[in-house]
């Protein structure tokens, strides 16, 4: 898909990969975007107020949205939820699910239309290798994260023919707050030296746009994650068995 002159909304644009997209798709020339948590505190790009972890909040947000007939829409804003099922506080899942996959859907349910009727559209979802690679401590996070990779897989396959595609990000460790998160929440009963490899916001953005010149259904990462990523797809006993020997229940230290 051309970049140059569409007009493209990044959720969550504000920092991390969010705001890598944002300046990466205005350096390839497009009209950018973000939608934000605190539209005031936005300086660099022009921000729509938009909590992404509220039903209403999207629903009030998407007739304005709707009228600015946006090209591309980036799903990006997320929330990272992690170690045994039962120290997750049910109030953590659901508000971390309303972000990362219920959000997603609300707000895609609102802009496909207008992006069909005018036979031009691009939905960016931004996954994770945890959609694909289920560790332990990681069941709601994945669950999220698998939700937005089958959902992105299901409507390319709906959308074929009328002018609106889509991508889905296998996005892996990228040097974010959210990245720095994972120690707390996963250190103590994994070893970390199996994610370890992270890149930076700026080089993983740089390859989402060129996923979407391309017009790429999956950007999958490169490198150690991308191996896990085939592993855990191709040969998931083997992915297990390695990933239960980095795994104690009862904590590692
Ligand atoms: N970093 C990684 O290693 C990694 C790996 C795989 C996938 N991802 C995915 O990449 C995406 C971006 O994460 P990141 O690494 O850039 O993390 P980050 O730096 O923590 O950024 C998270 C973004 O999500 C926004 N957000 C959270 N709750 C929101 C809400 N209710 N409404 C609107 N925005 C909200 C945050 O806005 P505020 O500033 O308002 O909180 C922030 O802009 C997430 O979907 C994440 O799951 C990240």
């Amino acid at each position: 898909m051309k970049i140059q002159g569409a007009k493209v909304l990044v959720t969550g644009g504000n920092r991390g990969i969010g705001l890598a997209m944002a300046r990466a798709f205005r350096e390839a020339g497009a009209d950018v975007w973000v939608g934000v948590r605190d539209a005031k505190a936005m300086t660099e790009f022009p921000a729509i107020a938009l909590d992404m972890g509220s039903r209403d909040a999207i629903e009030r947000a998407a007739l304005e949205l709707q009228a600015m007939e946006f090209d591309i829409l980036v799903n990006n804003a997320g929330l990272l939820t992690g170690g045994l099922l039962e120290d997750q506080s049910v109030e953590e899942i659901y508000a971390m699910l309303q972000v990362n996959l219920l959000g997603v859907i609300q707000l895609t349910h609102a802009l496909l239309p207008g992006m069909v009727k005018r036979g031009r559209g691009k939905i960016v979802n931004n996954s994770s290798v945890s959609g694909v690679m289920n560790f332990p401590l990681a069941s709601t996070y994945s669950a999220s994260k698998s939700g937005v990779y089958a959902f992105t897989q299901c409507l390319a396959q709906e959308l074929r023919g009328t002018g609106v595609s889509t991508l889905v990000m296998v996005t892996p460790g990228v040097k974010t707050r959210m990245f720095d998160e994972i120690p707390k929440k996963y250190g103590a009963k994994l070893d970390l030296k199996l994610i370890e490899g992270a890149i930076s916001a700026e080089e993983w953005a740089r390859e989402v746009v060129h996923a979407v010149e391309d017009d790429r259904e999956v950007l999958e990462p490169k490198g150690f994650s991308g191996l896990g990523v085939f592993l855990a797809r191709h040969t998931p006993g083997v992915f297990n068995r390695l990933v239960a020997t980095k795994y104690r229940r009862d904590g590692l230290f």
